[in-house]
């Protein structure tokens, strides 16, 4: 299809980019939802990866798939190390993975691709989750070791993510329960808290150390939401504390050292968190829009209901988050957003209408650096499987086969017709 046919070129052909120069325009994965791992806690946590334990064989077929990003133009690279493979026991380092890890990097920079690199995306080595899962105060000594092992050893890497949406670890492994540990224990998810945000804390001053011009952040999960019915004073309710603790909790406490966390209907609690101002840049990840509604039979007292295609404020939703994040006097990096969908039309006019109201908000004076596109090819989705399509390119799971889609071809275009380079 031929972007004429799309309606979309000539609006193109004429545009002004507001993208300054050196915007970062990328791509995002993670090492497990493409490659598994024989020592992740998650492999035995979901049975659909007894089949598919590969899942795309990433691992093996790398060098193929970064050459995807070459032909896609972008300039940067957001990809996860894998930690069940450096440190497969915790008396052991596993040299050839970390000489992988390093080939990746090396073959980016061949490319001119800036990595960025995610020390935590979900998953750990299963002997963590047995000795010190996060609500053990040894869990952070154990995540330092880890990350001093690879700021100390991998080389030409400037932009660290330490955690990826320590909000999710949180809420799906300590209040719902439906990814490891899989506790249901509000204590101990404030806990876990206190530790995966001390552990970042200390991480950014140790990344600092080895790479004294490093950019560090985390990678956080924005969202809008809306009540079910804006008639239900619950679900306003709801709503209020989602918004509270989604998009303001975290930024007070990067500026104050200090978490308010507010359950609905129960008390506040502080918790102190040495992270004020251990923050170079604020990664955003944004997907959806949430409508919430109170239901005291559902898991949390709590009924979601999504909304990833556009009519409901989803698109300005975004404008909304960053101007939230703005608050922290920090760039801002659009660190994942995309869509799961086999409608690739759809996928098109969903990045499309994101990145309008990226270039929106720079025209507004937003201090937005980069946008990362999720994800380079299909891959493992948690608690989906196989069969949410977020990939720009397809992957034949019987085959492994990754075949181009047109959101493939007009991400390129984008790249090149809005960026000044
Ligand atoms: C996560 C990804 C996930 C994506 C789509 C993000 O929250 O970082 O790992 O695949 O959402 O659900």
């Amino acid at each position: 299809m031929t972007r004429e046919d799309r309606g979309i070129g000539m609006q193109e052909k004429t545009r002004k980019p507001a993208f300054p120069e050196g915007f970062q325009w990328g791509v995002a994965t993670s090492a497990f939802q493409l490659e598994g791992s024989p020592n992740a806690d998650w492999t035995t946590w979901d049975p659909v990866l007894i089949n598919v334990p590969q899942i795309t064989n990433h691992y093996a077929l790398f060098r193929e798939d970064l050459k995807l990003l070459k032909d896609l133009g972008v300039n940067s690279y957001r990809f996860s190390i894998e930690w069940s493979r450096i440190q497969p026991r915790p008396d052991t380092w596993d040299e050839e993975a970390i000489a992988h890890y390093q080939e990746i990097i090396d073959i980016l920079r061949s490319y001119n691709i800036e990595p960025m690199v995610t020390l935590h995306h979900f998953t750990h080595p299963k002997w963590f989750l047995e000795r010190s899962p996060w609500h053990q105060t040894a869990s952070i000594e154990k995540f330092l070791r880890f990350t001093e092992k690879m700021v100390s050893t991998l080389k030409n890497v400037r932009y660290w993510i330490t955690f990826n949406e320590p909000y999710v670890i949180l809420i799906g492994g300590y209040l719902d329960g439906c990814t490891p540990p899989g506790l249901r224990d509000v204590p101990r998810s404030l806990i876990a808290l206190k530790n995966i945000f001390t552990s970042h804390g200390k991480a950014y001053d140790i990344i600092h150390r080895y790479v004294p011009d490093a950019q560090v952040s985390i990678a956080h999960n924005m969202s809008v939401f809306a009540p079910w019915k804006k008639w239900n004073p619950f679900d306003r309710l709801l709503k209020k504390s989602a918004n509270y603790f989604y998009n303001h909790s975290i930024i007070n406490a990067f500026r104050t050292g200090i978490f308010i966390v507010k359950f609905p209907f129960s008390r506040v609690v502080e918790i102190e968190v040495p992270i004020k101002g251990k923050l170079d840049f604020f990664g955003v990840n944004y997907y959806t829009r949430i409508h919430l509604r109170f239901n005291p039979l559902k898991k949390m007292g709590v009924e979601l209901r999504y909304s990833d295609i556009d009519g409901h404020g989803l698109t300005r939703g975004l404008a909304k988050v960053l101007r939230y994040a703005s608050r922290l006097n920090l760039p801002l990096i659009i660190t994942e957003n995309g869509i799961a969908t086999h409608d690739t039309e759809m996928k098109v006019k969903y990045m499309k209408q994101h990145v309008d109201v990226v270039e929106r908000c720079l025209k507004e004076g937003l201090d937005v650096r980069g946008y990362f596109y999720w994800t380079l090819i299909d891959n493992y989705e948690w608690l989906q499987g196989l069969d949410a399509r977020f990939g720009l390119y397809r992957v034949d799971f019987k085959t492994l086969k990754r075949s181009p889609t047109s959101a493939a071809t007009y991400y390129a275009y984008l790249i090149q017709s809005r960026s000044r380079i």
